[in-house]
């Protein structure tokens, strides 16, 4: 008890950076990158500043950047002007994302791939599945999911990561790429997905919006307690999957955690673009100092419980630790 103990001693300087653990190292980042159609195009997103969509032939530039950073994985998201009822174009082998696996992986073999599998960036109701009569129809859209899965896998991708919310959806994958063959190929699974707001700018950046109605039918409620993500989380560990993930990480950090410790798999943190669009709009007005921020926000991850952390934030924090000598 004070004044005998004194909580403030230990925080002096010296004795202070000895305690502190380590910053996230850049390792532990997967950096999102967008990919549209087109050539020799690079959009900045509106709503997320410092963000950039790249066209197939831009892209290797961009991972160029990040390896020389130290950047060990990726994960692609795909634009398509190509959009139907059911998403064809997303199993296309000329589709923008394959091509970009293709091209990282024969110029960067180490580089870990993973790719975003959803239907939502190619259907035309910007649904993340089958739509028949307003309903969103599970099984019928786990066979398409399937199909995109295996092209990922085909053109090299080293992670699947499945974001639909669709039940089964692990095990169906898992299934189909074992019939191919591709059983040393990963799955991430988006196993805790909600419903967030958060999602906000990402929609404007993938042009994912659904047309009509909302993701409420497969996303889950933000305002469930912990027993709908422990759930989730260990289906999807039955359905044998690799790694799980918990979306949006900033306001779910207690879910992370409390999953993490009911799982005896990896488990991912989604940083999502809500998140990153704060941070950043604080951080151009000079209201927040941007990179103590993300270093505050990456840690708070790892103690969470964390092995991987996927953020926009990835390269600009790979670059300050370099120029700090860190
Ligand atoms: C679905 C998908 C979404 C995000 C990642 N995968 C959008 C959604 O569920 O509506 C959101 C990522 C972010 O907000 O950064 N393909």
């Amino acid at each position: 008890m004070f004044p005998m103990y004194r909580a403030r001693r230990i925080r002096q300087d010296g004795i202070r950076e000895m305690l502190n653990n380590s910053l996230v190292e850049v390792k532990k980042l997967m950096l999102p990158i967008f990919v549209m159609p087109g050539s020799n195009r690079i959009e900045e997103i509106v709503s997320m500043p410092g963000v950039y969509r790249y066209t197939v032939d831009r892209v290797l530039n961009f991972v160029e950047k990040a390896v020389n950073y130290g950047i060990k994985s990726i994960i692609f998201f795909g634009i398509s002007e190509v959009k139907d009822s059911i998403g064809s174009w997303a199993s296309n082998r000329e589709g923008e994302v394959q091509k970009a696996i293709r091209m990282v992986k024969k110029e960067f073999p180490k580089m870990v791939v993973a790719a975003d599998t959803c239907l939502c960036e190619y259907t035309d109701h910007g649904h993340c599945g089958i739509v028949r009569d307003g309903e969103i129809l599970n099984d019928e859209t786990l066979k398409v999911l399937n199909n995109i899965a295996i092209s990922y896998a085909e053109s090299g991708a080293d992670i699947i990561a499945p974001s639909g919310m669709m039940d089964g959806m692990v095990l169906s994958i898992r299934n189909a790429l074992d019939t191919k063959g591709f059983y040393n190929t990963i799955i991430m699974s988006y196993s805790v997905k909600y419903s967030s707001c958060f999602y906000g700018p990402f929609r404007d950046a993938a042009e994912s919006a659904p047309k009509f109605g909302n993701r409420k039918t497969h996303q889950m409620s933000p305002f469930f307690g912990y027993n709908e993500a422990v759930k989730e989380a260990l289906i999807d560990v039955e359905e044998y999957a690799d790694i799980l993930m918990v979306k949006p990480g900033l306001a779910y950090l207690d879910v992370l955690k409390v999953v993490k410790d009911s799982v005896l798999l990896p488990v991912a943190v989604y940083n999502v673009s809500g998140e990153y669009s704060m941070v950043k709009a604080a951080s151009i007005n000079g209201w927040l100092d941007e990179m103590s921020t993300v270093s505050e926000i990456f840690y708070a991850f790892l103690r969470a419980g964390a092995d991987i952390i996927i953020s926009y934030h990835s390269l600009d924090y790979a670059k300050w630790l370099a120029q700090n000598g860190k």
